[in-house]
């Protein structure tokens, strides 16, 4: 079978394609098929060995987010059958309750192996059911932007109906929250550097949209455009560039949930003082754990919620798939079809 692996290029590492045997389940664990892989812009970090999970890079299956069915299952084996439809979660053994450090240990396509591969082995506890609603492409959005959006909104930011929600960009995370708080009766604010991404914004059903390259000052905009009311929640994809901007534009008592690295790893430079003088709450999330992926799973059952793919690549040309989602031209989720 065929599996992309990361080794050593020019610009780092990048995933080349190989032949290998397929494996075979062990107890405790099933054999995939897999159909589709989505990419995220934590694996563009992968390859520049910056995500928090490099440590096994050389070598390394890439990509968490895959879905596919099962065809074979290990000895003891007994939440999936042969011929279920799956996904792979992005932390193998985080099944609920409190992140413990140990659960960095099997993130796929970083510290454990990934998804680019047309079959893998995943611990039985480590896959969550497709619902029938949704295509292999589709499910392969979910695991990390879909759950990680799903997450910061409703498992710890507690999103209520007419809540306000502000998302930067309109990358896998921020679309994926923009149809989780529309599909949960929030007002939503968008910005992007494309007025031709704000309007396939709009007709997904952003309320707000600021271009945040024609508006750098976006914060005083929403926080005037409030009434000084401020966003309840903020989707923090942006990090250290954007973190002083999203204190600016959060509402008191609201909520920042802290995501993402789109401008880099140095720290922000800003006074923390608004976190305090308006009680919010700063939550760090790195994904989330399969009870709240299935939670949502439900949810995008229920309310026949489909992810935005913008483009689907072929699997032997899965590198112009990482070029894609590197130029950023992309709206939504990029994805790889596998079988
Ligand atoms: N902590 C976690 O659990 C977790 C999970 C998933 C992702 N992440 C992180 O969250 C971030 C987003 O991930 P993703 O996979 O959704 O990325 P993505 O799909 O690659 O998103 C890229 C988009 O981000 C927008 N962007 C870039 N710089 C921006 C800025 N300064 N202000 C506002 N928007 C900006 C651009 O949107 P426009 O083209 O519209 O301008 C760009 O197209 C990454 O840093 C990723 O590492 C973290």
């Amino acid at each position: 079978m065929r599996q992309y692996q990361l080794h050593s290029a020019d610009s780092g590492l990048a995933p080349e394609l190989k032949e290998v045997e397929a494996p075979q389940p062990g107890p405790g664990e099933v054999l995939v098929n897999v159909k589709a892989v989505s990419l995220n812009y934590r694996d563009l970090l992968m390859c520049q060995g910056q995500s928090a999970s490099s440590a096994k890079a050389g070598g390394t299956v890439p990509a968490s987010d895959g879905a596919g069915e099962v065809i074979a299952v290990g000895e003891g084996v007994t939440r999936v059958a042969v011929g279920d439809r799956v996904m792979g979660c992005f932390f193998s053994h985080w099944v609920d309750g409190r992140f413990d450090l140990r659960y960095h240990e099997a993130a796929l396509g970083g510290s454990a192996n990934g998804m680019l591969s047309e079959m893998v082995v995943l611990p039985e506890e480590g896959v969550a059911k497709v619902p029938d609603g949704l295509s292999d492409e589709e499910a392969a959005c979910f695991p990390c932007a879909g759950l990680t959006a799903w997450y910061a909104l409703l498992e710890r930011g507690d999103l209520q109906a007419g809540d306000r929600v502000l998302l930067l960009g309109t990358g896998g995370v921020s679309i994926f929250g923009l149809q989780i708080a529309k599909a949960k009766g929030a007002e939503v604010w968008i910005t992007s550097s494309s007025d031709a991404k704000l309007e396939r914004a709009r007709a997904l059903g952003a309320d707000h949209t600021i271009n945040y390259r024609a508006t750098p000052d976006w914060e005083k905009t929403i926080w005037e455009t409030t009434e000084k009311r401020g966003m309840d929640h903020v989707v923090e994809v942006g990090g250290a560039g954007t973190l002083p901007k999203s204190m600016a534009a959060v509402a008191a008592g609201g909520h920042i949930a802290l995501i993402g690295v789109l401008t880099g790893f140095d720290p922000p430079e800003a006074t923390l003082f608004p976190l305090i003088a308006r009680n919010v709450r700063l939550n760090g999330i790195y994904v989330g754990h399969r009870t709240a992926l299935e939670r949502l799973l439900a949810f995008v059952e229920e309310s026949s919620m489909q992810p935005v793919i913008d483009r689907i690549f072929p699997f032997e040309d899965a590198p112009s798939a990482y070029d894609y989602l590197n130029s950023a031209k992309h709206f939504g989720k990029v994805v790889i079809a596998v079988s």
